[in-house]
């Protein structure tokens, strides 16, 4: 039964006259969720006038009041834009203050809104409204930051740098195949979302409150006005459903892992011991107190906040797990994890873009010089005796024991004479210094997926081709 006059000034009367007394100020507060939910504002009203045209289109309300409900909905979504519409706690929810409102526009049609419908269906449709339209922004900014890991590869394809296994130097890389291992697992995340799309764009609207409806209403119609590729089947599910927010934040944390590791790997790029790369002013940020540093606040935000998104999905998830059929107002929970993970992820895809985009000067000539100091060239002995028919597991041991020698004498690879080599295994000829040279270790890596030079021109033009 919908509430009668003069309720409509009374905000402890939101709901019927089944309720005697007001509800308790602070009670009223904890219970409202205007304060955050108004974030679905837009989605609410959309979702509203699909619902108002869907009435009139089943003749459950005449086309003339239809038309009404839509234009003051729109009126509203004026009012809200141009700051003039800011419902307070007393409105309870953002559904309650639309509602409100759009009774003062049109008087007693406004009444007639909520027919067939129930906030329950209305704020899961408001929800998946919202979050598909986030996901679709989301993409984008994976997009741009693909975009500059690109172009930063196809300047450093000839840059080298010392990859590492357990943080230890195992073999040199291009620089442009350390960012592109990024550029793919950003691809993943973009992909991801695509997938999850599809499970958000299902409409839950006129499930009613568990049930359905008594009214002779078209789903299909107002699932189509508001582009949902699909309709759930049980309206049980309709109402209780959160998996897709759940889905949701799994890619988000996944988009903050990506993010967090890249982070952490700039932070000692950055520090003296590594010095690999610059952070450049834009980009970073002084000490109150010691006036040579210079910090990397960006990346460290970035890995800070990826708790915060990891706490949302588990937070979620806890939520979700004891909660009988169908709608209870735990759900109300969503909305606040929901906004604040997607305003991390993009806030932090948008610092990140700007970073790699302006922010860094890779030191080269420290880089290339780094990785001839060292022993990852060791491999490449033993694989350089493995191509001439040495059993890999002989070679492997053999070149331990150089590189043991090498360490006591203070010595290098490259700074054994050819006499020293051949002392070693006689296989060894005057091409093994060409073959442990880094630009060679590289470019020898030539297996699909690796580092070689034409491995990572391949690459590159492999992902210029999925940017499209
Ligand atoms: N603000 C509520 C929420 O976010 C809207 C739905 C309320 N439904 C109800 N049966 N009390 O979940």
């Amino acid at each position: 039964m919908s509430s009668q006059p003069s309720e409509s000034s009374q905000p402890s009367q939101t709901w019927s006259q089944r309720f005697e007394s007001a509800l308790h100020p602070a009670i009223a507060q904890f219970n409202a969720s205007i304060g955050f939910d108004i974030e679905l504002i837009e989605y609410d009203l959309t979702g509203s006038q699909a619902h108002a045209k869907m009435l009139a289109k089943t003749g459950i309300i005449s086309e003339a009041e239809g038309e009404q409900l839509v234009t003051g909905l729109e009126q509203i979504r004026q009012e809200y834009r141009a700051g003039q519409f800011q419902p307070g706690v007393d409105a309870e929810d953002v559904h309650f203050a639309v509602e409100r409102r759009l009774t003062e526009i049109t008087g007693d049609v406004g009444k007639k809104l909520h027919t067939a419908r129930s906030r329950n269906d209305q704020v899961g449709t408001d929800t998946r409204l919202y979050l598909r339209s986030q996901i679709q922004d989301i993409q984008q900014q994976l997009r741009e930051f693909q975009t500059v890991l690109l172009d930063l590869a196809q300047q450093h394809v000839r840059t080298l740098i010392p990859g590492y296994t357990h943080l230890q130097r195992a073999q040199p890389i291009s620089l442009a195949h350390h960012l592109l291992a990024y550029f793919e697992m950003a691809q993943r995340d973009w992909t991801r979302l695509g997938e999850i799309y599809q499970r958000v764009n299902v409409s839950p609207l006129g499930s009613g409150a568990l049930a359905g409806t008594t009214f002779p209403i078209d789903r299909h119609y107002a699932a189509e006005l508001l582009e949902f590729g699909g309709l759930y089947e049980n309206s049980l599910d309709g109402v209780s459903d959160r998996d897709f927010a759940i889905e949701f934040l799994c890619a988000a944390s996944l988009i903050m892992v990506h993010l967090s590791r890249l982070s952490e790997e700039v932070i000692f790029w950055a520090s003296q011991e590594f010095s690999f790369v610059a952070l450049k002013d834009s980009c970073a940020t002084g000490s109150s107190i010691m006036p040579q540093k210079k910090n990397p606040d960006v990346p460290e935000l970035v890995r800070g906040k990826t708790g915060r998104v990891f706490g949302h999905l588990q937070g979620m998830l806890v939520l979700m797990k004891g909660l009988p059929l169908a709608y209870n107002k735990d759900l109300q929970e969503d909305k606040e994890a929901l906004f604040d993970a997607v305003k991390t992820v993009r806030a932090c895809l948008e610092a990140m873009t700007i970073l790699f985009r302006e922010g860094l000067e890779f030191k080269t000539t420290r880089l290339n010089q780094a990785v001839s100091e060292d022993f990852s060239n060791a491999t490449d002995v033993a694989d350089y005796l493995a191509a001439k028919g040495v059993p890999f597991r002989v070679a492997y041991n053999l070149v331990g024991k150089v590189v043991r020698s090498c360490l006591a004498e203070n010595k290098l690879l490259k700074d054994l004479s050819l006499t020293e080599w051949q002392e070693l295994h006689p296989a060894f000829e005057e091409d093994i210094y060409e073959a442990i040279a880094p630009v060679q270790v590289v470019a020898a890596r030539n297996s699909f997926g690796g580092t070689g030079f034409e491995q990572v021109e391949r690459a590159i033009a492999s992902a210029k081709q999925r940017l499209g």
